[in-house]
């Protein structure tokens, strides 16, 4: 049971995403009466395969696989309407499910072709210092709504307004994209020519801002009976006794202000996003379920002090060149170097993107930044993927860093080469120079712990490596995970 005593839960990541929180939602979704998306937009993606049948979700909150709940998708996220209306609802209605529990913040901003070409733009004219976005124009979206110029779902029913907002905008736009970030005419056709992108949206370097209102105003007309003001419906779902599950994507250490600055993605990922990305009292929040794998991940560049091999060592590898878990066994016993380990959880688990199929970057568990999100977001954690580590006969938590680079000033102290550091940073220049200065080993328990179904009868090595969890992050583990199926789920207490 998620819900206990709880009306209201949340779950989200602790670590930089892909910590496997699409399966919890998904449970914790067959208890709840209302679920809200709170955050992130088409960047997200997880899938979901029901009697068989793959489902691809990046908006829609995991829930709409019932049919008696509400999904919302709140004032929070950025949301794409193309891929809504012509993936997300268009696979669901091709195979006969209702998709009339959705509803949609009107307040929720809207992605435009010129975000997903400004997200291009940067991340060209960064070169080696990108950010690494999934380009699906993510940053954009955010920085425009925050930059108050950003155009919002009940925009897209005002079609004269849509029109307007529209032309006003696009001189900018272009002028970002030729003259700060110097993409010329051809490259920005070529773009245009994407398949993200319509043929008629552009001509010659320019938009065509009819071409585009008339676009996005069809997207609001198939949209319109699930647009509405979704605060005073969870105020009322609320009131009338209703469970309510908060849906985070991506994770803490993406956060905009608690991550790994600028490499993060750009909304507030943590705990505190529940409110202000659903329009919901934070008070009323009974419950924050964080998910953290037991080694870690992440998609794109940005600093990771215990990763396994580098970003450059892995780019080779696809999830078309999987290695069969024969392969992988082997491989663990004969390691002897970082890439190969960190090779080892990547094809056992498939991590590999579901939006983008980049390989995931992999590394030990590290329990400064997952104290971090115990800081940020609260005690409750759910330790998810706990069987990848089966095949490895030695297993490593770090627990403090050793700061490498020039002296440097941060949060009251002067950093110096050689300072032992125990608290995560959140600057991504800083913690680029960090690398483990120690790790507490584990011995791995070495046997398929897949079938346990009970926290009592897992290995003891197991246990001892989720106490060393609790004990270096101060986390109370709720749950633990040994694969993807629902019934590989145990409570702990
Ligand atoms: P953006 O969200 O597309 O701007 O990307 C910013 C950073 O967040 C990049 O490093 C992405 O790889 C990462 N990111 C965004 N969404 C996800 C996600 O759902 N899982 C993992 N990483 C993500
Ligand atoms: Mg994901």
């Amino acid at each position: 049971m998620y819900f206990t005593d709880e009306q209201v839960i949340g779950v989200c990541g602790a670590a930089w995403g892909d910590e496997g929180k699409g399966k919890f939602t998904d449970e914790a979704a067959a208890e709840a009466d209302v679920i809200v998306r709170t955050q992130g937009g088409c960047n997200a993606g997880h899938t979901v395969i029901v009697d068989g049948s793959k489902y691809k979700f990046h908006q829609v909150p995991s829930g709409i696989m019932y049919e008696k709940t509400l999904n919302i998708i709140g004032n929070g996220v950025v949301i794409d309407p193309r891929v809504l209306v012509e993936q997300e609802l268009q696979q669901l209605t091709d195979r006969h499910h209702s998709i009339a529990g959705l509803r949609i913040s009107g307040d929720a901003h809207v992605i435009m072709p010129w975000h997903r070409i400004l997200d291009k733009a940067r991340e060209w004219s960064l070169m080696k210092g990108k950010i690494g976005t999934t380009a699906r124009g993510i940053g954009p979206a955010y920085a425009d709504k925050v930059n108050r110029c950003g155009i919002r779902m009940n925009d897209l029913l005002n079609a004269d307004r849509l029109a307007e907002k529209c032309a006003s905008l696009i001189s900018e736009k272009e002028k970002m994209t030729a003259e700060v970030y110097g993409v010329s005419v051809d490259i920005f056709n070529q773009w245009m020519r994407a398949a993200d992108q319509f043929s008629d949206w552009s001509c010659d370097g320019h938009y065509n801002p009819e071409a585009i209102a008339r676009s996005y105003a069809e997207w609001g007309m198939q949209l319109k009976e699930y647009i509405t003001d979704t605060r005073v419906l969870l105020y009322e779902a609320y009131k009338s006794g209703k469970k309510i599950l908060l849906e985070g994507a991506q994770g803490l250490l993406l956060d905009i202000d608690h991550g790994t600055y600028p490499y993060v993605t750009s909304s507030n990922c943590a705990a505190g996003g529940f409110a202000t990305g659903a329009g919901f009292s934070p008070g009323r929040i009974g419950r924050v379920y964080s998910v953290m794998s037991a080694y870690m991940t992440r998609v794109g560049g940005g600093p990771f002090p215990t990763e396994l091999g580098t970003e450059e060592s892995i780019s080779d590898e696809n999830a078309s060149m999987r290695m069969t878990q024969e392969e992988c066994k082997l491989l663990a016993h004969t390691a002897d170097d970082d890439y190969s380990i960190g090779k080892v959880l990547r094809h056992v688990a498939g991590e590999f993107g579901t939006t983008t199929g980049r390989p995931r970057r992999t590394g030990w568990f590290d329990a400064v930044a997952c104290a971090h999100a115990v800081r940020v977001n609260g005690p409750d954690i759910i330790v998810s993927k706990l069987d990848v580590l089966d095949n490895l006969p030695l297993l490593r938590i770090c627990t403090a860093y050793e700061y490498k680079g020039a002296e440097v000033f941060y949060n009251g102290t002067v950093l110096r080469s050689g300072a032992i550091i125990k608290v995560f940073l959140t600057d991504a220049q800083i913690l680029a120079q960090c690398v483990p200065a120690e790790y507490e080993e584990f011995a791995g328990w070495e046997e398929d712990i897949t079938t346990v179904r009970s926290y009592v009868e897992l290995p003891e090595a197991t246990r001892e490596y989720l106490c060393g969890i609790a004990h270096h992050t101060g986390c109370t583990i709720r749950r633990v995970s040994v694969g993807p199926e629902r019934n590989q789920t145990m409570s702990v207490q």
